[in-house]
């Protein structure tokens, strides 16, 4: 079944008044800016019923019988009335839009810190793409109920109704003339609409296809030029703009048409109203008043407001068609939206407030299995165990597990079976933030935000003061890097930091943590990117930083872990060896094959 056959499913089961009354929760706050929108919409429907009323009067009372008595005062009346309305509608339109946009506003704040609190392992799984447009495509079908005016549907059915009202009470035989054309105008729209709304789906999904394209070429300008894939990159372009500017053609054809077929059933209603209108016009003129019964005569006047009324009854009623389908995309995307507020994919927090141990720094891997999915296992019955101030290096082929040891000590992945002990206390005992305090964390992949220098090692931690954060950047030799900038650790760090190397990046991420002073320091292949100089210097301020705190490294080069405590070698998710870095060269297993092929001299 396609997700739109899903929904619509779901939807014949009372689901859309679920997800309609989940929405009205986001708008209770602002129901006075609501009731006040009503109001006035109410008023200004009854202004544009009101005002060709006054010119019915100004014909039959003044201009016909030539009474000019009152005349200007009527005229004043009416320019009053007319202004009324515009200035209302406005008002009206601005009150219901602001609250819309209040509601929308709280919704994807709410949005967005369930998604802050959803597991790696949700990500995994869901499309960023995806996910952003929740926050952004979906609310914006959200917004057009404001702003199309559905909610003004309200308003078009008390404005229909007593137009029809009024209309039957003037003449009832011409307002059932005038209403013949009414069901082709339904017939018209509704099969026109249909197709018009295909075409629009037709176009979103193009128009997504396009930016999925076009940010993947973006991003990825920089092989597209060096493997001189330009060329293709084009051609595979060119179907897709060509997809999109056909739907968007299509898309508008279609409204044309239906606009035209809208004015045209309107000219025939015209037509229509003043061939039977005038016939009775011309024999209400020639009778004797007494003769005519209630709802029966008919005035120049009175034809007039005909015209008028009819005019104005086809727009909304045409209108009433699309506005529904506004009202059933947004009732979609609420959904979707709502979907991922339900999501329960969160690494759990404890519940209650355990005491936490004080810190030490130990840490303990007792027979941790974990898989990302249902695959394999990215690590099976691990144990190890760490005292406090120790150094643990981790070596190991690419794929062994050694990004996922760090991701389950953060618990950025829940774990379930087996257990990791920090300080003796089970880590799903400690509140994640409390734990991640705990465990500083370099990651492999650098991620810099957009700000300066300092604030991407601040990372808006008010504890962390910009002379902290440049006091630990000078101690990791960053000074000499930067100073090439004008403005040093405040020059400003471009997108992702496009502007710095791939080990001044490195760096930073490295300032960022010791800046926070954790009791456990992680380190995911921290100095791969950087030169034998800059690492000599680094080792160095490591060494300072790494005293009296239990630390782990995670590396590619064995060059750097000589000294460490213990050595841990991952092979395929399970602990292959154990040891000093003697010990293991000893013991001439996988380490020491590694250590010779990295063309290593034992020190
Ligand atoms: N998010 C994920 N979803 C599914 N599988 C994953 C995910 N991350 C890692 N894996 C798989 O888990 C295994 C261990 O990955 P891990 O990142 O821990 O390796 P690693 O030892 O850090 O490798 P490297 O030296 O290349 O960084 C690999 O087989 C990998 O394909
Ligand atoms: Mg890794």
């Amino acid at each position: 079944m396609t997700p739109e056959a899903q929904y619509a499913k779901l939807r014949q089961s009372g689901h859309d008044r679920r997800v309609a009354s989940r929405l009205w929760s986001f708008m209770r706050p602002h129901r006075r800016l609501i009731t006040t929108g009503l109001l006035l919409l109410l008023v200004t429907s009854a202004c544009r019923l009101i005002a060709p009323f006054l010119v019915k009067i100004a014909i039959d009372d003044h201009i016909e019988p030539g009474n000019l008595d009152g005349f200007p005062r009527l005229m004043m009346l009416f320019v009053a009335v007319s202004a009324a309305e515009l200035l209302l509608r406005k008002l009206q339109m601005y009150t219901v839009d602001k609250a819309g946009q209040n509601a929308l506003f709280d919704l994807r704040v709410a949005l967005f810190s369930h998604m802050q609190k959803l597991s790696m392992r949700f990500f995994d799984r869901n499309k960023t793409g995806v996910l952003v447009g929740r926050v952004t495509t979906d609310i914006e079908a959200l917004q057009e109920l404001f702003s199309s005016g559905v909610v003004t549907i309200l308003g078009d059915a008390v404005f229909l109704v007593s137009t029809l009202v009024i209309l039957f009470w003037q003449n009832w035989q011409l307002t059932l003339v005038s209403l013949v054309i009414v069901p082709f105008l339904l017939l018209t729209t509704s099969l026109i609409r249909k197709r018009v709304r295909s075409a629009y789906e037709a176009m979103r999904s193009r128009i997504s296809q396009m930016n999925g394209f076009l940010h993947e070429n973006v991003t990825g300008m920089a092989l597209i030029q060096i493997f001189r894939r330009e060329e293709l990159a084009r051609s595979e372009f060119q179907p897709i703009n060509d997809a999109v500017e056909e739907s968007q053609l299509g898309a508008m054809k279609l409204e044309t048409i239906l606009s035209a077929a809208v004015e045209l059933l309107g000219s025939l209603t015209t037509a229509l109203i003043l061939w039977y209108g005038g016939g009775v016009v011309l024999e209400t003129l020639g009778a004797d008043a007494s003769e005519l019964g209630v709802g029966s005569g008919l005035t120049i006047g009175a034809l007039f407001l005909f015209v008028d009324y009819m005019g104005k009854f086809f727009r909304p009623l045409s209108d009433l068609s699309q506005k529904y389908t506004v009202l059933q995309n947004a009732l979609t995307a609420g959904d979707r939206v709502f979907r991922l507020m339900d999501e329960t994919d969160l690494v759990p927090e404890p519940s209650g407030d355990a005491v936490l141990p004080p810190t030490r720094g130990e840490i303990e891997f007792r027979d941790v299995t974990f898989r990302y999915d249902d695959g394999e296992a990215a690590l099976s019955n691990m144990s190890w165990r760490l005292e406090r101030g120790q150094s643990l290096a981790i070596v190991g082929d690419t794929g062994a597990g050694k990004t996922t040891v760090l991701k389950l000590l953060t618990r950025l992945y829940h774990l379930e079976e087996g257990g990791i002990l920090l300080d003796g206390l089970d880590i799903r005992e400690y509140p994640s933030r409390e734990l991640r305090r705990r465990v500083g964390v370099v990651l492999q992949d650098v991620f810099l935000f957009n700000g300066t220098i300092l604030e991407n090692i601040r990372l808006g931690h008010p504890e962390i003061t910009n002379e902290r954060a440049a006091e630990i950047a000078d101690r990791l030799h960053l000074g000499e890097l930067f100073n090439r900038f004008p403005l040093g650790y405040n020059q400003l760090v471009t997108e992702r930091g496009k502007n710095l190397s791939s080990g001044e990046k490195q760096l930073i991420s490295f300032a960022r943590v010791l800046a926070t002073e954790p009791e456990i320091l992680v380190m995911d292949e921290a100095t791969s990117n950087v030169d034998t100089h800059t690492e000599a210097l680094l080792q160095e301020a490591m060494r300072a930083l790494m005293e009296d705190r239990t630390s782990i490294i995670i590396a590619h080069r064995l060059s750097t872990i000589q000294n460490v405590d213990r050595i841990l070698v991952l092979r395929k998710g399970e602990l292959a060896e154990e040891g000093t870095h003697e010990e293991l060269m000893a013991q001439g297993g996988i380490y020491r094959r590694l250590f010779d092929l990295q063309g290593l001299t034992a020190v």
